[in-house]
């Protein structure tokens, strides 16, 4: 163990982390071991982290030191940020900065930063297609990352930038599967028109991250795009259709429809259904899942995902 080189997995007991935690894990002989970054060591996910033979260590976003102390000796660190917890894009650019410091601090040989395209690069603030949020951003989640990049590259610390996709686990967690209509016909909501979503099982976005580590200094500062797939509704909903053996339905709605659900991020999440489906090209392009495949021999399609998810999704 003690010739094996750490990777300090910020975000271990969460979708992303834990995808991490658990490929170095299930490679004894990679020569890399995971030390799981969590807020309370003694949680059930910490246990079953250390369980795994994974060092755990307690650090928190908010604080810089207690970061810098986690990755301490390590070589690698996964850094993620956690927007849905605190909604705030504010707060989680300022994450970002703690964390490329800490790294930098820590003197890890590579840190690998979660990333999203800043989409005011494409969307100015000034194009009214969709509504600006918060005074400064289009989609505050996506923004507040792609903002986040120059904190890495600012820092010196050795860095990729890892682009990730919509995860397919939102069909279970985030109240984005389909739902039965007034004649009980199963219905896929997205407003997203004709125009493919690239998506990826949430932990094979760890799993690529591990692939991105294997490989020593290949992607440092580059953009790593990954994905599992790229489908469009009605492909999705075929999808789900077979996975069913029962009917499910594209309902493809307008962004500002999606935006007036009101519920609380339905503005971020109305205004990143569009950039994916304006910017079509541009995003699926940036995502490449030969090279995901490549960096993740496991990596799941939507079919392989939802064969194995398809009885924890909520059709009521
Ligand atoms: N949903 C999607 O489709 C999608 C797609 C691409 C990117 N993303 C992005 O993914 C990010 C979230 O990653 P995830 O899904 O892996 O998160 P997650 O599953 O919600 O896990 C969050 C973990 O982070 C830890 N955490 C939360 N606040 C922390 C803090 N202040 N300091 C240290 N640790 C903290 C928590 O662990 P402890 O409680 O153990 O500390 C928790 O288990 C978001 O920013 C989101 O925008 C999401």
């Amino acid at each position: 163990m003690a010739d094996r080189k750490v990777i300090a997995v910020v975000g271990a007991t969460g979708s992303q982390g834990s995808g991490l935690v658990r490929a170095i894990q299930a490679d004894p002989s990679g020569g890399f071991v995971a030390r799981a970054i969590t807020r309370d060591a003694g949680s059930e996910k910490a246990r079953a982290l250390a369980a795994l033979g994974a060092e755990v260590v307690a650090a928190d976003l908010a604080d810089e030191a207690s970061l810098a102390r986690a990755f301490d000796g390590a070589h690698g660190a996964y850094c993620v940020t956690f927007f849905w917890d605190h909604m705030s894009p504010e707060r989680e650019l300022a994450e970002a900065g703690r964390l490329a410091r800490a790294a930098k601090s820590a003197a890890v040989s590579h840190a690998i930063w979660s990333t999203l395209e800043d989409t005011r690069l494409r969307v100015p603030l000034s194009d009214d297609r969709m509504p600006t949020l918060g005074g400064k951003y289009k989609v505050p989640h996506f923004d507040a990352k792609g903002e986040g990049d120059a904190l890495f590259a600012a820092s010196g610390v050795p860095v990729t930038y890892l682009l990730t996709s919509f995860y397919w686990d939102n069909l279970v967690s985030f109240g984005m599967g389909p739902k039965p209509g007034a004649d009980g016909t199963l219905t896929f909501t997205l407003p997203m028109g004709k125009a493919k979503l690239a998506g990826i099982a949430a932990k094979d976005i760890g799993a690529c991250a591990y692939g991105v580590f294997k490989r020593g200094t290949e992607f440092i500062g580059k953009r790593v795009g990954i994905c599992g797939g790229q489908l469009t509704g009605d492909e999705m909903a075929a999808a789900m259709t077979r996975a069913f053996g029962r009917e499910v339905k594209y309902n493809a709605i307008e962004p500002a429809v999606y935006r007036g659900f009101g519920f609380p991020g339905a503005d971020d999440l109305g205004n990143m259904f569009q950039y994916y489906r304006d910017f079509e090209r541009e995003f699926c392009a940036a995502r490449d899942p030969a090279l995901a495949r490549a960096l993740d021999p496991g990596l799941l399609s939507f079919d392989s995902w939802l064969a194995q998810n398809k009885h924890s999704i909520p059709l009521a």
